[in-house]
């Protein structure tokens, strides 16, 4: 059974309720059905009858439950909650009343109360406009302050010399642009959850940089050495329990042979299956390498700190990518 195969079975066994927000796109509407169907989770869909037949006129969605926040009768109580969580911000009652009708925040206000275990958007919206209701409703996991974002990298069929367990997750991939060291921190500990519960697998993390225990500097420039050997510390302080070592260069994190010569007193060097980039503009195009050259598949963004899990579709997702990610969104909720 492949890595993916598994990561459904395993939501279908939890059934959780988990909302789609964006009914008014073919692929949302599809997945829902496919959802539904092979009984990975139960789905509220956002959206109404007469849209989702008009934008996708051959689908069967018996047993999906589609709610439309301009007729909901939970509208003005979730009008309410939002209210007293912005109210200190600066959000008065007419913009709460007039938000909550908003099919994201709608769907995070549902994630909120209770009413759904997750969330999933993004589809037709913006990275920004999918996770800013949850950045300002639902807010970070206890323990954590960063919401951030990894992808579950999984092998080619036939296997990858590097890859015992089959996935890796590398992070962040969208979210934090240029993280501090303590945000590369939270990123680790949170990629390590990640990679735990998605992937199944025993999380070694190695904190990447150009440099391997000191053997490059850039001070001069932008001091990233020295960012992620403070990221290494604040988070062996904070996960004592968590193997996780660097900085290393990506070879001396993944081959056996280069780690003997270039970190031959780390147990994470030539083992690791959980990689943090230094920033967004190294993850971005190292996902990218693993995906086209490597032959890996790119699970994702899935993201990682929420108090309850909230995630963003790539605009150019299908609606396969669409039902993992629901998926996800439920193994995520036994976090
Ligand atoms: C994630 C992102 C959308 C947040 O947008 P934003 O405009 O910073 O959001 P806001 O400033 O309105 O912040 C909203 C709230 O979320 C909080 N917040 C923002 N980023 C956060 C993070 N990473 N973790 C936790 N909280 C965060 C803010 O503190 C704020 O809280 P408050 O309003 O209660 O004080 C923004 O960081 C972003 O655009 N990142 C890059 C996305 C991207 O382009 N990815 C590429 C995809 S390939």
């Amino acid at each position: 059974m492949s890595l993916l195969d598994e990561i459904k079975a395993k939501a279908a066994s939890l059934q959780k309720t988990i909302v789609l927000c964006e009914g008014e796109d073919k692929r949302v509407v599809e997945a829902a059905a496919q959802v539904t169907k092979e009984g990975i989770a139960k789905i509220i869909l956002i959206g109404n009858e007469e849209e989702a037949k008009r934008v996708a006129p051959d689908v069967d969605l018996t047993g999906v439950t589609l709610i439309d926040p301009e007729t909901s009768e939970k509208t003005a109580e979730y009008a309410k909650i939002l209210y007293e969580i912005r109210k200190a911000k600066g959000m008065t009652e007419e913009e709460a009343n007039k938000l909550a009708r908003d099919r994201t925040f709608f769907g995070a206000l549902m994630l909120k109360a209770g009413d759904v275990d997750g969330y999933v958007s993004g589809a037709c919206h913006s990275t920004a406009n999918t996770l800013r209701p949850g950045l300002q409703i639902t807010k970070t996991a206890p323990g954590t302050k960063l919401v951030s974002s990894c992808f579950v990298m999984i092998a080619p069929e036939g296997g990858n010399a590097f890859c015992k367990d089959g996935a890796f997750v590398f992070a962040d991939c969208a979210l934090n642009i240029c993280p501090t060291a303590e945000e590369l921190a939270e990123i680790a500990i949170s990629s390590a959850k990640t990679g735990a519960v998605i992937a199944g697998i025993e999380p070694k993390v190695a904190m990447l940089s150009f440099s391997t225990k000191g053997s490059g500097n850039d001070s001069k420039y932008t001091d990233t050495v020295s960012k992620v050997k403070a990221a290494v510390q604040i988070a062996n302080e904070k996960a004592p329990e968590l193997k996780l070592d660097g900085e290393f260069q990506f070879d001396a994190a993944l081959v056996p042979k280069v780690a003997a010569l270039k970190a031959p007193n780390s147990s994470v060097a030539g083992n690791a299956n959980v990689f943090v980039f230094p920033a967004i503009i190294a993850d971005n195009i190292g996902h990218m390498f693993a995906e086209r050259l490597g032959g890996f598949m790119a699970v994702g963004p899935i993201c990682q700190g929420f108090a309850k899990p909230l995630n963003d579709l790539s605009r150019g997702c299908s609606t396969e990518d669409i039902v993992a990610t629901v998926a996800i969104t439920a193994l995520q909720s036994t976090l």
